[in-house]
């Protein structure tokens, strides 16, 4: 079996962070969103894996590499336009060939994995098996009608009025009969070849489409609150790791990691926490639920449910919370006894300030 991953696609809901960064490479407990679903389809013993990439390949490639660092063989895929998850398995067949496939979508997080789902889909080898799981709000994604078999009876992506509260997850087993499927359906209102029109296919002429209803915890990794949503959680299933100096004034309580030739001085750190390495973290308090990235520092600061982004700069803000601060940002107060604020902001940025 063979994986096709879609690292591609425009990430809209992610700005400000998509104008500088694929949304798939946003860090989640430190590490790329994009390098989990690799480690997942590499613990399904899959080893060659097709990346769809868009406009962000180069930065894609920098980071990820050929695979071999994470176990698996990766040939990229050039899309040139987000034209649907559908074309994105058109302009794969060549990689594709007649092999069984895994369609993963690279912003999908699933941290327990799909190993039971695979092992259902070689057993019984349906044309397509799906895995959905109960949402509140159906109408942001592909939805599906069970029969009583577990049979799929009906999709349809994303409908205004919801004849089922079962989402699509983002990952999907096909046999090669899906090429015929994308080749047989047309645009959707959205311009775009929805892979959910092409299983629609399958099921209106007669082919078996299964489905599971995942247990474990997937969240679509597509706007700010899913990512910090997410990163507590994976956070959750953290082991104590301490490498780098913490001096004697400093306290950790909880499980935290702090990463090789980081420094943490005179601060409190609450678990589930991560410092990456080379950050330093002075007289501030940081904690629960938050990971901060490479190279930053953080200075008299309080810090929680939040994540920092590598080379981050925070000095001397008394309460952060629930906030994500890219790359190379400078978040801090003014000079003493300026009463205005100084902002520097780019396109989209969103800033809460307490009165
Ligand atoms: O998250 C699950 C949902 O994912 C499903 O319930 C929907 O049925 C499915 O259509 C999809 O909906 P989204 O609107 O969330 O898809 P999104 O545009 O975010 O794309 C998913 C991934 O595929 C993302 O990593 C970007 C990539 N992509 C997307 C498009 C449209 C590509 O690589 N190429 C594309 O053309």
């Amino acid at each position: 079996m063979k994986a096709l991953v879609l690292s591609g696609g425009a990430g809209t809901r992610l700005r400000p962070f998509s104008y500088s960064m694929p949304k798939q490479l946003i860090p989640i407990a430190n590490k790329p969103v994009l390098e989990h679903v690799l480690e997942n389809i590499r613990d399904l013993d899959i080893t060659d894996v097709g990346v769809i990439v868009g406009d962000w390949g180069p930065e894609i490639r920098e980071v990820i590499g050929d695979g071999s660092r994470l176990g698996v063989r990766i040939t990229y895929i050039p899309q040139e336009k987000p034209l649907g998850l559908a074309h994105c398995v058109a302009i794969s067949r060549a990689f594709l060939g007649d092999d069984d496939f895994v369609l993963y979508l690279g912003d999908n997080m699933l941290p327990e994995g799909v190993a039971d789902v695979a092992e259902q889909f070689t057993k019984t080898r349906p044309d397509a098996h799906v895995v959905v799981q109960k949402v509140p709000d159906p109408q942001g994604f592909g939805v599906a009608e069970l029969g009583t078999d577990g049979r799929v009876e009906h999709l349809v992506e994303k409908p205004s009025r919801p004849r089922s509260d079962l989402a699509l997850i983002g990952v999907y087993f096909f046999t090669d009969r899906i090429h015929r499927a994308v080749a047989a359906i047309g645009s959707s209102a959205r311009g775009e070849l929805e892979i959910t029109d092409a299983i629609q296919w399958l099921v209106r002429h007669g082919h078996e489409v299964r489905a599971s209803e995942y247990t474990g915890y997937w969240k679509d990794t597509g706007r700010v609150e899913d990512v910090l949503e997410c990163n507590q959680q994976l956070l959750g299933c953290l082991t104590t790791d301490v490498r780098g100096d913490v001096d004697a004034l400093s306290r950790l309580s909880g499980r935290v990691v702090i990463e090789e030739g980081a420094r943490v001085l005179r601060s409190q750190v609450e678990g589930p926490v991560i410092i990456g390495a080379g950050t330093v973290v002075e007289d501030s308090r940081i904690g629960p639920g938050t990971t901060v990235g490479r190279h930053c520092v953080v200075r008299y600061t309080r810090l929680t449910y939040s994540i920092v982004m590598d080379g981050a700069c925070i000095t001397a803000v008394p309460g952060l919370r629930g906030s994500v601060i890219g790359r190379n940002a400078t978040v801090g107060a003014g000079r003493v006894g300026d009463a205005d604020h100084r902002l520097v902001v780019g396109d989209d940025t969103r800033i809460e300030v307490t009165a």
